[in-house]
């Protein structure tokens, strides 16, 4: 059992938290994850998304899964996550149609080269990038977040041009150390940051 000072203690701090992210609560979050470096990081993400009330529900692609697993975000939002496009469970009848319509905003964090571009060109060959089609009406955020090689390359950038055509919304990514021990720009821009752009999202868009 908690005991009342500790209880009291949790509830003080998840408050604080939350204070200022009113627009987060009850918001349909679909967190997209693919297989970058900075896939620990959205862990921290939804476990913030969660804390301010925000119902998150994510996929992982095949690679993610090779960098975190999928039960960190499931111990951290309560929602099982989703990796393949044949298993959903039987409450969903078309898996990536239904969690297209039942979500108010998508993120992908982080967003590899190869999401990105698949997303660009219309590619969808797994749960991720099929859902990502169906979502073209919805508000997206990307955030990139890959080597600054990667980064650099001009189908890269031809392909994020074709995204922010689509008004999708394209946060960081930011310039530092890099993965491989480089500095330069790639680094995927910091969870409170892109939490901000889905305030923004959430609070232009009609309840
Ligand atoms: C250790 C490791 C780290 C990687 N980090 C990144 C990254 O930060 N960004 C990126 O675009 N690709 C990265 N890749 C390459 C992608 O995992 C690869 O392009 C993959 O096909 C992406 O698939 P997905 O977009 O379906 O997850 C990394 C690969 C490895 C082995």
């Amino acid at each position: 059992m908690v005991p009342i000072n500790l209880k009291n203690r949790h509830f003080n701090e998840w408050e604080k938290m939350t204070q200022g992210c009113s627009k987060l609560n009850g918001l349909k979050v679909l967190l997209g994850i693919s297989g970058g470096i900075a896939a620990y990081k959205a862990v921290d993400m939804a476990s913030k998304l969660t804390a301010a009330g925000a119902d998150v529900h994510s996929i992982m692609t095949q690679n993610a899964c090779e960098l975190i697993r999928p039960k960190s975000i499931e111990a951290v939002t309560g929602n099982q996550v989703f990796t393949k496009l044949w298993n959903m469970p039987q409450e969903y009848r078309i898996g990536h149609i239904d969690l297209s319509t039942q979500t108010d905003v998508v993120i992908v964090a982080p967003a590899t080269a190869n999401i990105i571009g698949k997303v660009a060109g219309g590619i969808c060959d797994d749960l991720l990038s099929t859902t990502l089609c169906a979502c073209w009406q919805k508000p997206v955020i990307f955030a990139p977040a890959m080597n600054n090689r990667m980064w650099t390359n001009p189908t890269v950038q031809k392909n994020i041009e074709t995204l922010k055509q689509m008004n999708f919304k394209i946060v960081g990514p930011d310039t530092g150390r890099l993965a491989c021990g480089e500095t330069g720009i790639g680094r995927m821009a910091q969870p409170d940051e892109i939490i901000k752009a889905i305030e923004q999202i959430a609070g232009s868009t009609p309840a």
